[in-house]
Parts: structure tokens; sequence; C-alpha cells
């Protein structure tokens, strides 16, 4: 039996309605044996997490500590699954950890292999952002439910973001006109200067239903690609054509324990004919060989752009790391990778 160093960081009881802080984590260093496999089972080092803000949804709500299950990408140390065979790079659930014993069938069934679709041009975490769950959720949800048309006007809440920013780039490859917010003025001036949006206004500092009205001007809006659930959402009811539609794809504001928020003019929906549709990439993903096909070169050409954030620290780091992003003191995907790739 070999023992392993393992530092796994271990999250408390967060009452419901209470953001996050620093007091709910604290880390372990254990000596613990490397697991004898069962059939399918891996066990994989973790290389560099993706801290996703709706982790938040994973934090324990009951009454002991435990782990937290996030995402990244992990290489295969010892495996009894031929899908991942030792040496395997893979992107999946990543438990916050250095090492993961992955037995649960739940999870090892969101675990993709990555070695035949690395592009060796390209750094090892645009598998956690662009060319990951992030931007596979923004394409195909732009392409099953989005149902974008040429000269329609577009709105991203969050859109400095990691989706918002690939929300942009790909409305505005199709034609539409973009519109994002973001919550300071460099990322505003980001989205107008370097992603190519048509209007960008900052949320924090500016009157959103006033920055959203000038911005969207006579045209209106034809789409809102929702990245927070907030009452945001009540500007765009007002501001949406006949047909619009409104994309629900993430919650910022509740992964931040903000009071549920309910709009008091969803009789737009019934008088403009909206369509108002939730999207959960979990159940899309049998599309993702076509999406790095197509997505892939315009990253390595640098035809699509991306911010993203890799920091290099210990895993005891990595609740920190999140509360920052919540704090909305990066732009695009963070990633914290706590050993060499
Ligand atoms: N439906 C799906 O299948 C799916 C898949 C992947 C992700 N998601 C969800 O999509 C959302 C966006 O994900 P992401 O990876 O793009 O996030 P991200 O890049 O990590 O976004 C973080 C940014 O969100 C902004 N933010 C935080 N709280 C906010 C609030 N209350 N209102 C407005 N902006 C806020 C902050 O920027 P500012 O400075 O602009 O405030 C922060 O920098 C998340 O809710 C995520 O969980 C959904």
């Amino acid at each position: 039996m070999t023992l392993i160093k393992n530092s796994r960081v271990l999250a408390s009881q967060i009452p419901e309605g209470v953001a996050p802080n620093k007091t709910h984590f604290r880390t372990v260093v254990l000596n613990e044996p490397t697991p004898q496999l069962k059939e399918n089972e891996i066990f994989v080092k973790n290389l560099i997490f993706n801290l996703d803000p709706y982790i938040r949804r994973d934090f324990p709500d009951g009454k002991t500590e435990s782990t937290v299950v996030g995402f990244g990408i992990s290489k295969v140390l010892d495996s009894n699954n031929v899908q991942f065979p030792i040496g395997a790079i893979v992107l999946g659930p990543a438990t916050w950890e250095e090492y993961t014993h992955l037995a649960d069938p739940n999870l090892l069934k969101e675990v993709i292999l990555l070695d035949k679709v690395i592009d060796s041009r390209l750094p090892l975490s645009t598998y956690n952002g662009i060319l990951g769950g992030s931007g596979y959720t923004v394409w195909e949800s732009l392409k099953s439910t989005g149902n974008l048309k040429k000269g329609e006007t577009i709105y991203i809440s969050s859109a400095a973001g990691t989706l918002g920013q690939i929300a942009g780039q790909l409305a505005k490859r199709q034609g539409l006109r973009v519109i994002g917010s973001a919550g300071t003025d460099e990322k505003v001036a980001f989205l107008k200067n370097e992603l190519g949006f048509d209007a960008a206004f900052n949320y924090k500092t500016q009157d959103p239903r006033t920055a959203l009205t000038e911005a969207a001007g006579p045209a209106g809006l034809d789409i809102y690609y929702d990245l927070v659930g907030d009452n945001t959402l009540e500007i765009a009811l007002d501001l949406l054509n006949p047909k619009g539609r409104i994309l629900f794809v993430g919650a910022l504001s509740r992964h931040q324990n903000r009071e549920p928020f309910a709009p008091k003019n969803l009789i737009n929906i019934l008088f403009k004919q909206l369509r108002y549709e939730g999207y959960e990439v979990f159940d899309h993903y049998e599309h993702l060989g076509e999406f790095w096909n197509e997505i892939t070169p315009l990253v390595v050409s640098g035809e699509l752009k991306y911010k993203e954030v890799v920091l290099k620290q210990d895993v005891s780091t990595v609740a920190e790391t999140y509360l920052k992003l919540m704090n909305g003191e990066f732009a695009g995907k963070v990633n914290v990778q706590i050993t060499d790739v």
C-alpha cells in the first residue's frame, strides 16, 4: 500500500441566504492510501481547477463539513476504465484537492477524454474556458435555442465573463447587433474595443434601465441572453420586440445568495408572444465533436478572443479565489493551476 499526501479543501455548512466567506472553508493535509480501483473507477491528479460560479450549488447546506466537487482538468494516475487509460488528460468533475478517487458513476459519466482534442498551440487552461464547458454551453445554446437572425439585437448580461465574452462574439459573427453590460469601466472598454460589441455599459455606475434603453435605441431588443437572473429581466421584458426571446442560461445573482427576483411585468410575455426558456448544458453534450471542429481553429487564429486568468497557486487558495471571482475581481475564466502541467 502506498501512502500519498493529499491537501483537500473542506466546506462547512453555509446557511441559506448567506454568501460564502473565508470562514466556511479550511484545508486539511492527509496521508492517504492510494485506492484499489473497482471496475470503471479512476484515480486522478488534479491539474487546473475551473472556478465556475455554479459550484455554489454544491457547497454543503447540511450539518457536516464536506468536500467541494468543482470542475477542472486532471491527469489519470491509475485506471480500471478502458475509456480513460493511465496518463490520459481528462476534463470533468474535480474535487478541490490534489488527488481524487473518482468512483461515483454519476461523476464518472461527466468525465471527458481530452487527449485527441488538445491543440498543442493553445494553453491547456483553454479547455476549462472557451474550448471547455463554458464555450460549449454558449455555442450549443445559441445554436439549439437562440434562433439568432442576422440584423437582430441581442443583449448579454455579465458580458465580460467567460460565457458573455463568447456569446457576444458568436452573435456578432452571425450578423447581430450586440449589447453587453459589465461591472467595471475597464470591462466595458474591453467589450467595445477588443471584442467588437456595438454598445456596452457599466451596470454598477449607470442606471441599467436608462443605459439599456439608450443602447437598444428604436430597434429595441430581440434576444436577452441572461447570465445573471436578477431584476435586469424586468427591463428586458419591456424592451423586447414582439416574438423576442429570453435565453436564461446563468444565475450569477443567485450564487451570491441574493434575494430571488420575480418581475412584475410578465404580462409582456403574453402581449408580445415572447419565449422565455431555460437552458442546461448537461442535457446537450452530444455535439462536442462538432463544437471543437468549428471553434478550435477560430481560437487558434485569434478570430475568437478570450480573456482568462491562470493563477498558479496552492490548492488551499481555491476557495478564496472563488470568493474573489464572485466579487467581480477577474474577467473571463478563472483557472487555479495547482501543479505543473
Ligand atoms: N446553463 C448552463 O448550462 C451553464 C453552463 C455554464 C455556466 N453557467 C452559468 O452561467 C453564468 C455565467 O458563467 P461564467 O462562467 O460566464 O461566469 P464568470 O465568467 O465566472 O463570471 C463572473 C463575473 O460575473 C459577474 N457577476 C457576478 N455577480 C453578478 C451579479 N449579481 N450581476 C451581474 N454580474 C455579476 C462579475 O463581473 P462584473 O464585474 O461584470 O459584475 C464576475 O466577474 C453562471 O451563473 C454559471 O454558473 C450555466
